[in-house]
């Protein structure tokens, strides 16, 4: 399979999801359509802000994750706290990844926020591909997001 392309899922998630609000419906939606548009991609998911400074796995394809990060922890932990995208190229270069599997070698988090700009969750991409991801993805990626939670 190649590469996602961002324009063409744009529009597909577009109309997958045209009218409906839920964030898990969405979510559920969105982790689908990713996941099965590039073979970088081995973990395709979302971590849910449920409390302050906790994050719990949401709907997600690819193996077992982990249930719960604190923002303290992780790629996932780093995303939530700075609300900045995280590229990591190398997981163990990264101190404090949480490794779900240990065929990861490099993730892309992306932060998720609602119309009101609130932070409701993270979006983890990881693939067992080193240096997997670049800003062509974390720019596609965010206006996928941006369209689908803060309309
Ligand atoms: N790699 C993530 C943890 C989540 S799993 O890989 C699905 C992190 O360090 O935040």
């Amino acid at each position: 399979m190649p590469q996602i392309d961002y324009a063409h899922l744009d529009r597909t998630v577009a109309s997958l999801t045209e009218g409906e609000d839920d964030a898990v419906a969405l979510m559920a939606t969105l982790a689908c359509e990713l996941h099965h548009a590039d073979d970088r991609f081995d973990w395709t998911g979302f971590y849910r802000v449920v409390a302050p400074g906790l994050l719990k796995i949401g709907p997600y394809q690819g193996g077992h994750g982990c249930l719960v990060i604190p923002f303290d922890r992780g790629v996932c932990g780093a995303c939530a706290r700075t609300g900045e995208v995280q590229i990591v190229a190398d997981v163990d270069a990264f101190p404090g990844h949480i490794a779900c599997a240990s065929s990861t070698r490099s993730e892309i988090v992306l932060p998720v926020r609602d119309r009101s700009g609130a932070l409701i969750a993270v979006l983890d991409i990881d693939s067992d591909r080193p240096d997997a991801f670049d800003t062509a993805d974390a720019e596609g990626l965010a206006r996928i997001l941006d369209a689908t939670f803060a309309r």
